[in-house]
């Protein structure tokens, strides 16, 4: 029973420990899992973006079954193949020169392993993020996280040397712009901060999610990634593309960097790369990734052998299936349908992405954040069997992450639900 779980969860779990809804899983499987009580939900949560070919895929399933036949954990004793062969194939797919990796478990430490990297081969100590990032929780990655005051509340003095600069969020412009007039003030100011804030020979890296994920679901605009990209190149500082959540098909791409055709130095990579096994990696060029020595860093866990077998598995998938055009051609269908259901419905004010990793935000008439309302759809969405969850500071916006692999009949079914609970929150 779902409610027995809740309970007993209750009382062995801090509350820092949360779950966005409160239901107990029992089966998953693609697009759908079954709850303790017996009933069936459509799941486009994805795991929080990494279930991107579903739950317990059958190809995931049986590689990540042989490798649990032969051995589970060489930790940083002995090498296995298998490891090797998930980097190898890893780098097939990054962006083109960024061929070597460190292989860690989670999206913070991938963070944390590339602001290593970056003072380590530079030799600099700041680092630029920009405000509504969302970087991951340990303390260094914390440091640049700003997506919402209560995770770093009470948390201070964190790293120090860190600067924030307005992210690029298009639709909440801090400078008033419309797409139509946009000027790139953002960037500017960035600039203006390398003259007054910090000297930009001390500036290590400028970290960016090239898609803003938790912060609000919103894609950058491409003119402000490549003038990040020739700023970066213009003062000796490496570019970090943050894509622990729009990375490994996600976006339509393999890496939104691609998409945008702006190739970074650095990129984290996380969440969808092993379909819920624990896996993460910090890449980078041949030439910086060999000025980081032996003992520099280091893991117990990263590069989990049975991690790596279903890395290898998710990767073929997505890459055998054709999921990276399909992604992008649902991605359109599904933004065009949203858009059309915004039209009937005043509370939607706006409709963004790339992919599958879309935004839907939701604003009162007055133009306040429609929290509590977002909150009820999410509700209502259960109750008809829908998982979807939300982000964002005020925690308005929807964000649709299905598995790359749902079917049409099942995002038809998801849209339907989402439709019928607006309409009931009106
Ligand atoms: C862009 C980004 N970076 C880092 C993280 C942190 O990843 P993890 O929760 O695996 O530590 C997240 C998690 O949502 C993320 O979206």
């Amino acid at each position: 029973m779902n409610s027995q779980v809740v309970a007993r969860s209750n009382s062995v779990f801090t509350p820092a420990f949360h779950t966005y809804h409160s239901i107990a899983i029992q089966r998953g499987e693609g697009c759908q899992i079954l709850d303790q009580d017996g009933k069936s939900y459509l799941d486009c949560a994805s795991g929080l973006a990494v279930l991107n070919i579903g739950h317990n895929h059958p190809r995931v399933m049986e590689r990540v079954s042989q490798q649990m036949a032969n051995f589970v954990h060489t930790g940083g004793v002995f090498l296995n193949e298998v490891t090797v062969e998930a980097a190898e194939l890893l780098t097939t797919i990054t962006p083109t020169g960024m061929d070597m990796l460190f292989f860690s478990n989670s999206g913070a430490e991938a963070v944390e392993g590339a602001i290593k990297l970056a003072r380590h081969v530079t030799g600099r100590q700041g680092i630029i993020a920009f405000s509504g990032a969302f970087h991951g929780r340990t303390l260094g990655a914390l440091s640049l996280t700003s997506s919402n005051c209560r995770y770093r509340e009470r948390y201070p003095p964190l790293l120090p040397s860190v600067y924030h600069a307005p992210y690029p969020f298009c639709h909440h412009c801090l400078f008033g712009c419309r797409t139509s007039n946009c000027t790139l003030t953002c960037l500017n100011y960035l600039e203006d901060m390398l003259r007054h804030s910090i000297t930009p020979t001390e500036v290590a890296a400028i970290i960016i999610e090239p898609i803003l994920g938790e912060g609000g679901y919103s894609p950058a605009p491409s003119p402000f990634l490549t003038g990040l990209r020739q700023l970066c190149d213009k003062y000796g500082i490496l570019l970090i593309f943050d894509e622990v959540q729009s990375g490994m098909g996600r976006s339509g791409e393999w890496f939104a960097a691609q998409g945008y055709d702006v190739t970074p130095d650095i990129l984290t990579v996380a969440k969808g790369i092993a379909s819920g096994f624990p896996l993460s990696a910090v890449v980078s060029r041949r030439e910086l990734m060999e000025k980081w020595p032996t003992w520099a860093h280091g893991t117990t866990f990263g590069g989990n052998p049975v991690s790596c077998a279903a890395a290898i598995a998710t990767m073929e998938t997505i890459r055998d299936r054709h999921l990276l055009p399909r992604c992008r051609q649902l991605g359109n269908t599904t933004m065009e349908r949203l858009r059309a259901l915004q039209k009937q419905h005043p509370l939607i004010s706006d409709v963004r992405g790339r992919g599958l990793m879309i935004g839907i935000e939701l604003t009162q008439p007055d133009g306040t954040p429609a929290s509590a309302a977002c909150d009820r759809i999410l509700h209502e969405c259960l109750e008809h069997g829908l998982i979807i969850i939300n982000c964002g500071a005020e925690r308005n916006i929807i964000r649709f992450i299905p598995p790359l692999t749902i079917s049409d009949v099942e995002l038809d079914q998801a849209l339907r639900i989402m439709g019928e609970a607006l309409e009931s929150v009106l």
